[in-house]
């Protein structure tokens, strides 16, 4: 007893012991949505006031940008939450910056940039970061440009009153401090305060409500739209209205990016969020359980994603949540299209899970024979890569780290300059329907969902 109350002493005290309390820790970059800024965010366990000095390299011209800073408090541990925006930046360009004592580099985008590289995972743990040193690597070396993270971050951010998540992002400051780590929470963000760990850690672009668990930004010729699956998924403990708040959003969202004129300029719409619509684990029954039926098809009177998505022509979405990679055939509805040239100008979404960088799970099952609008399954750890080429061509490839980072997945998602699917009966004539939803045969909550949703229709 007396080990263990020495032990979360010192976790408590740590950060002041070391005389740590004022040094900027945990620093990385996100956008704002305006590629002439720069968010930088830090945390600090003392009050106190704090800018940002940066300076393009080569030039003499040094700029301020004034920080804000928030305290928070998690089980009783006080941090000290800063953000400055950096702006006035130039396209393509490097730039130094420094906080306190301490000093970072990053570059900025070309204007309007047709090509660029992105890092995409969910489910990356402190402890079992087996993608972890890769992607560092790979990223220190100019390989992509920013990093999605879908969710389930750190397992957990709040974990060890929040030391397992200043762990994780301190861990990460070499990479993240150089280029935007763009976030949207997974199941594992909630701390039982709403989130508080997840709100208060990171700063996403402007959604207008204040807070980071739904945004879009655009980038060259993709509209990027980060979507929570969490408002579904505890809605019992924090209410269906952040069901609608970011459902009205969304919907105003892709509805504005799925204009014609909007269309012409950026084709692609992207949207990432945690929990997948379809996947054939045997862990979340095949997606047929609750958790995931929420999320797709709705509940209740809360509306699901699924339609939303077809009705503004979504072309391509990322997934975490299950602890796996898999790829899907485009899908709507679970009519889905699996014709040699399926992925060129798809007749519907292209989705993928990639939720295997490194989890506190060993290898995620599936069940023997894929749903039939699976294409490719992998269960080895690792990450994804895309490639934006240009504003026709999508390249994906999913690193094993199992393999030495070889790829096992490896395709193109090709989309001609003007088509764009729409999702009408019209389109869907010789697709493959598949039968109505099941449940695994494991899955006694699903199944009694089911049986409950068929009483209430
Ligand atoms: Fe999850």
């Amino acid at each position: 007893m007396l080990i263990i109350s020495c032990l979360f002493l010192l976790n408590f005290l740590a950060p002041t012991i070391l005389g740590l309390g004022n040094v900027p820790d945990q620093v990385h970059l996100a956008f704002t949505g305006d590629l002439t800024e720069m968010a930088v965010v830090w945390n600090t366990y003392e009050d106190a006031s704090q800018d940002v000095s940066y300076t393009k390299q080569g030039s003499s011209d040094q700029k301020q940008a004034k920080g804000s800073s928030e305290q928070w408090v998690y089980n009783g541990i006080i941090r000290y939450k800063h953000k400055a925006v950096m702006v006035g930046l130039d396209y393509d360009a490097k730039y130094d910056y420094s906080i306190a004592s301490r000093s970072f580099t990053f570059k900025t985008l070309p204007k309007d940039p047709s090509s660029y590289r992105v890092c995409v995972f969910g489910d990356l743990g402190y402890w079992h970061g087996n993608s972890t040193e890769s992607i560092i690597r790979h990223g220190l070396a100019g390989n992509f440009d920013f990093i999605v993270h879908l969710g389930d971050i750190a397992y957990d951010l709040h974990s060890q009153n929040g030391q397992v998540g200043d762990d994780y992002m301190n861990q990460f400051e070499p990479l993240i401090s150089t280029m935007p780590y763009m976030v949207i929470a997974g199941n594992h963000e909630d701390d039982y305060q709403n989130f508080t760990n997840y709100q208060k850690r990171f700063v996403m672009p402007n959604n207008g409500y204040g807070d980071n668990q739904f945004y879009s930004f655009n980038l060259g010729p993709v509209h990027w739209v980060g979507v929570s699956t969490e408002n579904y998924g505890y809605y019992y403990q924090y209410g269906m209205e952040p069901v609608f708040t970011q459902y009205n959003w969304l919907k105003a969202d892709l509805t504005e990016a799925n204009k014609p004129a909007n269309r012409a300029v950026r084709p692609w719409i992207f949207t990432f969020q945690h929990r997948p619509f379809y996947c054939s684990n045997v862990n979340s029954a095949e997606c047929q359980s609750f958790e995931n039926k929420i999320v797709r098809t709705g509940w209740l009177n809360m509306p699901g994603l699924e339609a939303l998505y077809l009705q503004n022509s979504v072309d391509m979405g990322f997934w975490g949540h299950e602890h796996s990679y898999e790829r899907f055939y485009p899908i709507a509805d679970r009519t889905y299209y699996n014709d040699p040239s399926a992925y060129i100008n798809p007749k519907a979404p292209v989705y993928l899970i990639s939720g295997s960088a490194g989890c506190h799970t060993p290898d995620a099952e599936f069940t023997k024979t894929p749903w039939p609008w699976s294409a490719v399954r992998n269960n080895d750890y690792g990450y994804s890569i895309l490639t934006v080429a240009n504003s026709t061509h999508i390249h994906l490839e999913q690193i094993s780290i199992d393999k030495n980072e070889q790829n096992v997945d490896d395709f193109w998602v090709i989309k001609n300059a003007g088509f764009q699917y729409q999702h009408s009966e019209s389109v869907r004539i010789g697709a493959k329907k598949f039968p109505p939803q099941k449940c695994h045969i494991r899955d006694l909550p699903c199944m009694r969902t089911l049986q409950q949703i068929n009483e209430e229709l």
